[in-house]
């Protein structure tokens, strides 16, 4: 009953010009496919071009990152209602680059999901382990830290509306540009923890009704078995995302059999 969401995060990289002509070749090739939505995340300076070319297309323009604050002396930054005015709809928020490289907490990362869902955008909200957390044991114990900062100014428990524009992505740190996907198993158990941890949360409905991504190498030969584990609900693809083909054949792995 969840409807798989796909969404392909170019992270740095593609001119606009690359953009536009990926986008130009989603929205004719991926214009018949039912039952799954898609996104793609390109650089900030190619979102207002990607969207105008989109509109009129179900697939949504989704940034990579966003500030908390909505306006102010952030040099630098974006906000959440700019994105909107750009055109976007999703705002990745957490990811493990960020949280990696550019300081990323989880307190943050709950600040930009507030603000996000506040200029009425949906918020992509990333979450996973390193390779040591995992040798370590502490999967999970990590994934609920980040949960728990991440979801923590989510405050409406209507469940539609929830489902409508909160997504989490589970992302082993491990598995992100390695080439080592998460066994669909070991991703299925994880995300069975979060959705676990969604219901204690949010509520049953919600918990139920909220789309749990899985991302990590993910490619078209192992889409179809990731998709195919009951809380998997579509994918966030980096590297093959980049390529029109691998990226169409991943979004039709995700259609709901
Ligand atoms: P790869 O698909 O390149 O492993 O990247 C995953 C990712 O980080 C998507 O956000």
């Amino acid at each position: 009953m969840r409807t798989p969401f796909v969404v392909g995060n170019w992270k740095l990289n593609k001119t606009i010009a690359d953009a536009l002509a990926l986008v130009t070749e989603l929205k004719n090739q991926l214009g018949a496919v039912k039952g799954v939505a898609v996104g793609v995340a390109p650089v900030a300076t190619a979102l207002h071009s990607v969207a105008k070319r989109l509109e009129g297309s179900p697939i949504a323009t989704c940034a990579q990152n966003c500030h908390w604050e909505a306006s102010g002396a952030w040099t630098g930054e974006l906000s959440a209602p700019l994105l909107a005015d750009a055109g976007v709809t999703w705002v990745i928020v957490g990811h493990s680059e960020r949280r990696q490289f550019f300081g990323d907490t989880n307190e943050g990362v709950g600040k930009k999901a507030k603000a996000v869902l506040a200029a009425g955008l949906g918020a992509i909200v990333c979450v996973g382990e390193s390779l040591a957390e995992r040798d370590g044991g502490n999967t999970l114990s990590v994934v609920d830290a980040q949960l728990a900062g991440g979801l923590a100014g989510v405050a409406d428990h209507d469940a539609a509306k929830l489902a409508a524009k909160l997504v989490i992505a589970y992302e082993p740190v491990w598995a992100i540009g390695t080439g080592r996907t998460a066994t669909p198993g070991q991703a299925q158990e994880v995300h069975a923890h979060i959705r676990k941890r969604l219901g204690e949360r949010l509520g049953a409905a919600a918990a139920d009704a909220i789309r749990i991504q899985y991302g990590g190498s993910v490619k078209a030969s192992n889409a179809e078995a990731l998709m195919s584990e009951n809380d998997i609900d579509g994918a966030l693809v980096g590297g093959a995302s980049l390529e029109a083909a691998d990226f169409i054949a991943i979004v039709k792995a995700a259609r709901p059999s």
